[in-house]
């Protein structure tokens, strides 16, 4: 992945350039899940909707260059394509609380909604608050989810916000979260996700992000860090061993390497680039 190698933690000036290979400026087709929710759940009319995602995308970049921005993966709906989905729907419905974290524009908790969650059951935490707000713009749905719901917090702060959530969330979503950082801070984030979960109850923590065939810690990444630690099933499971040793609690983690069409840019960099999806839930 030699050519994500533009940006380390240290952020040379021009970091907002547009001139990276994951910037596609011209908006792809969009796919039929997203575009249901912005005409039916968000009213914007069909005519309208390429303006509008170029208008958020734009502010959004300007806030910190992510990928997932660059490229449009912010319309993807990757809870949908957990097995898990219909279940966490329906736990949700019975009054159980999910929290996407680092929900950026928080697309799912919109899905999970637009599909009969309870608005009060859906959490976001998320470090940049303008990524929250430019999520209501997003979607144009302030009346529909409260915003108490989303915490402008650092994961990895003890004394947050997200403090008044400890010990209450039972489902994590995690969309190209962990992956931000390297094994150790990976093993932070999981063990401060730990916290918010209800301590007696079977949780469990579903998501997605970049793997790879052999797993590997990813040097001069563009991420804050700039390192990130790329998984397969194996090390994941190893990595939420190492969590439960310093947490007291244990993990199964279920986890599957797959070819998603939104990483095919990064296989082109490195071939053994794969998306890894993941249902980790905890057994003690
Ligand atoms: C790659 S984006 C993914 C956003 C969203 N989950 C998605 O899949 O589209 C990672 C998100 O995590 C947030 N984030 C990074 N570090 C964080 C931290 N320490 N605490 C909370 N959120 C964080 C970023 O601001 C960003 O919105």
């Amino acid at each position: 992945m030699s050519s994500m190698s533009g940006e380390s933690k240290i952020m040379p000036p021009n970091w907002h350039t547009t001139d990276v290979s994951w910037y596609k400026k011209d908006l792809p087709e969009i796919n039929e899940s997203a575009r249901k929710i912005l005409e039916q759940y968000s009213g914007i009319s069909p005519d309208g909707i390429t303006s509008h995602l170029h208008e958020v995308r734009t502010q959004a970049w300007n806030i910190f260059p992510y990928p997932s921005i660059g490229n449009w993966h912010f319309l993807h709906l990757g809870i949908l394509e957990q097995p898990r989905y219909p279940e966490i729907l329906e736990r949700l419905q019975q009054g159980q609380k999910l929290l996407d974290v680092g929900c950026g524009f928080a697309q799912d908790l919109r899905q999970l909604v637009f599909d009969g969650a309870p608005a009060e059951n859906v959490y976001g935490v998320e470090i940049e608050k303008p990524f929250v707000d430019l999520g209501y713009d997003l979607f144009l749905d302030r009346a529909k989810i409260p915003s108490a719901n989303f915490i402008a917090a650092d994961i990895f702060e003890s004394d947050s916000e997200a403090k008044n959530l400890f010990g209450s969330i039972d489902i994590i979503y995690a969309s190209q979260f962990f992956h931000l950082w390297g094994w150790n801070n990976q093993v932070e984030a999981g063990k401060a996700v730990t916290k918010l979960l209800h301590p007696a109850r079977r949780s469990l923590i579903v998501g997605y992000q970049i793997g790879a065939i052999v797993p590997k810690e990813h040097q001069n990444s563009p991420t804050k860090e700039g390192k990130m630690y790329l998984h397969d099933r194996t090390s994941l499971q190893k990595l939420w061993g190492e969590v439960g040793e310093a947490t007291g609690t244990k993990w199964m983690v279920e986890a599957w390497l797959d070819e998603a069409e939104i990483f095919s840019s990064y296989v082109k960099l490195d071939k053994d680039v794969r998306r890894i999806s993941f249902a980790i839930e905890r057994m003690e």
